[in-house]
């Protein structure tokens, strides 16, 4: 770790220990070194080597439903085969340190479940959830490493993966829970996203303009770093390590 980003990590440490409030936002980059592909990156990002229109919307379902299927069907074995990394591990445990936390991400796995986070806000759906692709009824049954979307036993149509595709809408509870934090909290750090896709991005914009602290944590700049109080450039693991044990000292 340089000086100059202990110095930052310092600071921040500052601001999270008196904000009365802070929300966390996460994208694909917190999962990075657990080994789940980002999708913007060039060359491992998913959407550089699969196109969404093909696998991420209704309008493909439609047209090949077993694609879609098994495309997902992957996406399950690969995080399945993952752990925790050590940013996830150290945002669950920022929680005993920090008196309201609101842990808010776009990412579909469930990485920060399982290292000890609860009540996440998932702006992007649950890869491992199910529902009818027709009839929305929540389908709860095992699928297992099925190649073909199984039917639903309320209407007989197909079931898709429980993920917000590109051009459908947020889950409303969800997004009303994070619009409830972004607005509330005093400090909002984002970390691990690209920052391009709304409404995710723009809560965190929101939320600056109102008067919060943004702190971003992310290798790369992104649209959200010309308007960020505070940028700390490296991976999210060693970064929220050595913020966590910043915090821990100060405690
Ligand atoms: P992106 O792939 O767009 O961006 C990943 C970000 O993570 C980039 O800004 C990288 O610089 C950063 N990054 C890479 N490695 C990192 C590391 N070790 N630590 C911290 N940051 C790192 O992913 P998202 O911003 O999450 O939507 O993408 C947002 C949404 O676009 C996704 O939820 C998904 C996608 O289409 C849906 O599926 C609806």
């Amino acid at each position: 770790m340089t000086q100059s980003l202990t110095a930052l990590l310092h600071r921040l440490a500052d601001w999270l220990g008196s904000a009365p409030a802070t929300a966390v936002l996460t994208g694909a980059g917190v999962s990075a070194e657990s080994g789940v592909p980002t999708f913007r990156d060039a060359q491992t990002g998913l959407w550089a080597r699969y196109d969404p229109q093909d696998l991420a919307t209704e309008e493909a379902f439609r047209r090949r439903p077993e694609l879609v299927w098994q495309w997902y069907q992957w996406r399950r074995s690969l995080v399945t085969a993952t752990r925790p990394n050590a940013a996830h591990h150290a945002l669950a445990a920022l929680a005993d340190h920090l008196s309201d936390l609101t842990l808010i991400t776009q990412n579909v796995d469930d990485l920060h479940e399982r290292a000890g986070s609860a009540d996440v806000i998932h702006l992007h759906g649950n890869l491992f959830d199910n529902r009818c692709f027709t009839c929305a009824t929540p389908y709860t049954r095992p699928v297992g490493d099925s190649p073909s979307p199984p039917d639903c036993p309320a209407c007989g149509a197909l079931v898709r993966p429980s993920v917000v595709w590109f051009g459908e809408p947020l889950p409303e509870a969800q997004l009303d829970r994070a619009r409830f934090a972004m607005e509330n909290a005093a400090l909002v750090l984002v970390v691990g996203t690209s920052a391009r896709v709304h409404p995710a991005a723009g809560l965190a914009v929101r939320a600056c303009e109102r008067g919060a602290r943004l702190v971003e944590i992310n290798p790369a700049q992104t649209p959200l770093s010309p308007v960020a109080d505070l940028c700390l450039r490296g991976p999210s693991g060693p970064i929220m390590t050595e913020l966590l044990s910043l915090l821990r000292e100060g405690a």
